[in-house]
């Protein structure tokens, strides 16, 4: 008989967001006339820009055709996607990024799955708590995290940094030395961003003990205040301590169209291996490439109209973050996030647990959101609601919230 991965069986539970899509299914089975507005997962709602939409149709038709069809992508994407991002999201900032150590994928959430494979096995990984479940999640079907202990939901060897309202849920640098630092600013779920300077402190820490920090930068277009870095390569040193993972589904709507990048430096080694050289193997080894109209989709973004058209975008949704936040301060909440990032982080009221507030609001207002202590332990007693929303059902929900 064969047997099955173990490490997969530790898992506690199912992933966050399919647990709470079928909390939802139920209660929507149960109160079929229920208007439930849904700012619980990050997933975005307003269409496409026109100048991606374009795109997407040219590459179509270029499908159509012999002379332009386009088969299998280059492993590591095609070069004007790459050249697109180099140029706009890291030289244009200052980062000595080429296009060359940019890897094109089909999104951030596998990129950041995936990312732990090139590490060793007995590498101890730090992680903010609360946390996106990716970084743990994957790490545990890895078999790098221990055992996990119900009482305290936490794995015996994970390094565990407390985002809290003391310390402006930033964490502070670990005592005890991780190797792999995951790090995501501005935060998912809390909102929280970080200054360059205090940035800066992570990457020295990284390269004096020899960790890597794996900074997911999927939030970085909700960017308002000016000392806020969009990129860990903003940094000095960040090339020999850092990989970057970049997101579309956030600043360009791409959740269900799929694409990501990858950033490793070739100046990150392990000893003499580069991790972008192993990165590129595991790449071409398990990876075709994002489709080609995708990636077209993708360099569209970097166009003057798609520019334009996507900051428009995106200040739609700030807008909304603006009016989550300020729409429950006035109802009396404890509210943090929104200036730099589509997510709102309230405290819940009445010492209501995050998952009792979660059928609070569910059941009272039919608004769903997410419970803070779904991304860990620290996140107990705070709860996430995302701006991805639309303006009117956004009003609607805060309405309703001030209500009850
Ligand atoms: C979230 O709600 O945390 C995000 O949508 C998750 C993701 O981007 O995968």
């Amino acid at each position: 008989m064969y047997s099955v991965n173990e490490n997969y069986l530790k898992l506690p539970g199912s992933y966050l967001f399919s647990n709470i899509a079928k909390k939802v299914a139920a209660f929507s089975a149960a109160n079929p006339d229920a208007p439930i507005i849904r700012l619980g997962i990050g997933d975005v709602t307003q269409p496409l820009a026109p100048a991606i939409i374009e795109a997407l149709h040219s590459a179509v038709d270029e499908m159509a055709h012999a002379e332009t069809f386009h088969g299998y992508a280059p492993d590591l994407g095609y070069e004007f996607l790459r050249s697109a991002i180099a140029k706009n999201d890291f030289q244009a900032r200052g980062c000595d990024i080429a296009a060359d150590e940019i890897f094109i994928s089909d999104g951030a959430k596998s990129d950041s799955g995936n990312i732990q494979e090139i590490f060793g096995p007995d590498c101890r990984i730090a992680v903010g708590d609360p946390v996106y479940p990716v970084y743990v999640d994957t790490n545990v079907m890895a078999g790098r995290t221990g055992t996990y202990d119900p009482k305290t939901e936490t794995w015996s060897n994970v390094i565990y940094m407390p985002c809290t309202a003391e310390n402006g849920f930033v964490p502070e640098l670990p005592k005890e030395v991780p190797d792999m630092i995951y790090l995501c600013f501005p935060n998912n779920p809390t909102g929280a961003a970080i200054t360059k300077d205090e940035l800066q402190k992570w990457v020295d820490y990284a390269n004096k003990n020899g960790a890597v920090i794996i900074y997911d930068a999927a939030y970085e277009a909700y960017i308002t205040e000016e000392d806020v870095p969009h990129s860990i390569f903003e940094c000095e040193g960040a090339r020999t301590c850092a990989i970057e993972l970049r997101s579309f589904s956030k600043n360009a709507g791409f959740t269900g169209v799929r694409l990501g990048a990858t950033i490793i430096p070739k100046d990150l080694k392990c000893g003499d291996v580069m991790l972008h050289s192993l990165w590129a193997r595991r790449h071409g080894t398990k990876y075709n490439g994002a489709p080609y109209i995708v990636q077209k989709a993708g360099a569209a973004v970097y166009t003057e109209a798609g520019k334009a058209q996507i900051k428009e975008q995106i200040a739609y949704y700030q807008k909304n973050a603006r009016t989550i936040y300020e729409g429950l301060k006035n109802a009396g909440y404890t509210v943090s996030g929104a200036v730099n990032s589509p997510y709102v982080w309230l405290k819940t009221p009445d010492n209501m647990t995050s998952w009792e507030f979660f059928d609070f609001l569910l059941e009272k207002a039919n608004v769903v959101g997410t419970p803070g202590s779904g991304f860990g332990p620290s996140g107990e007693g705070y709860f996430r609601l995302t701006a991805f929303g639309s303006y009117e059902n956004t009003l609607e929900a805060i309405k309703r919230i001030e209500n009850i």
